[in-house]
């Protein structure tokens, strides 16, 4: 059994959730808890190397169906190399996405393959997260956000404002589905006040 606690951001692209992954480890750093900050697609070398043909080049470089395994096999190498060992030895491990994009990027959004996404879930990962924090905001301000960064890793934010309008739709119901571990954070607002509501949350479920 995991020792540690596993702490999620999830939300469209541009809404603050690295941002605010950040700013909660750094908090929770700070009043004492061994915490250690990482992200999906990545957060471990393997898992990196994916990252890359993942969210460089055309948007439909990749089938649906490719892009899940994909997804699927960077998440295995996450939970073996960073995940599992982080939270075995008792750490707070805050992570900038995880498994619920992968339900609503490609279980919802972009083709009715939520069975496909759940059955490699169970079979290949099989871990749910302690508390997840959805970022909610209004997609074109956070698509105006994410495009200004010009970072080259633009291919989901290159399928368009209705995409992200799915995709709000569809983290809104992740968190009806999961309600015991889902808080829905209003994401138009200051970050410092955002980043209050997040720690106080997170310090009561370690409390
Ligand atoms: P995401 O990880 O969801 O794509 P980021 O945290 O990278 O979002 O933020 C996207 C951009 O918006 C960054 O330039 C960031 O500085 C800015 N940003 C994040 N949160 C806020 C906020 N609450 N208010 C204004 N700008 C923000
Ligand atoms: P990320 O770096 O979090 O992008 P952003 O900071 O713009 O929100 O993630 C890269 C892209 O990968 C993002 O558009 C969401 C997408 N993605 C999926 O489609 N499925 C997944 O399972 C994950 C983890 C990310």
């Amino acid at each position: 059994m995991a020792l540690g606690t596993f702490i999620t951001f999830e939300g469209i692209d541009g809404s603050g959730k690295s941002s605010q992954a950040r700013l909660l480890a750094e908090n929770l750093q700070s009043t004492g808890h061994d915490t250690q900050l990482t992200r999906e697609p990545g957060g471990s070398d393997g898992a990196e190397e994916i990252r890359r043909l993942l969210v460089e080049g055309n948007p439909d470089r990749w089938s649906a169906e490719t892009e899940i395994l994909l997804f699927t096999a960077a998440r295995r190498d996450h939970l073996e190399k960073t995940i599992e060992p982080a939270l075995a030895s008792g750490k707070v491990l805050v992570s900038d996405r995880f498994a619920d994009s992968t339900r609503v990027y490609q279980g919802a959004a972009r083709a009715a393959l939520r069975d496909v996404v759940d059955l490699l879930h169970a079979q290949m990962i099989g871990r749910e997260p302690d508390l997840t924090f959805i970022i909610d905001m209004d997609p074109t301000a956070a698509l105006s956000r994410g495009l200004a960064r010009q970072s080259g890793e633009d291919r989901f934010e290159d399928l368009g404002l209705g995409f992200q309008e799915d995709l709000r739709k569809g983290f809104l119901a992740l968190a009806k589905d999961f309600p015991d571990r889902c808080h829905v954070i209003d994401g138009a607002r200051d970050m410092d006040v955002i980043a209050a509501e997040i720690t106080e949350i997170a310090s009561d479920h370690l409390a």
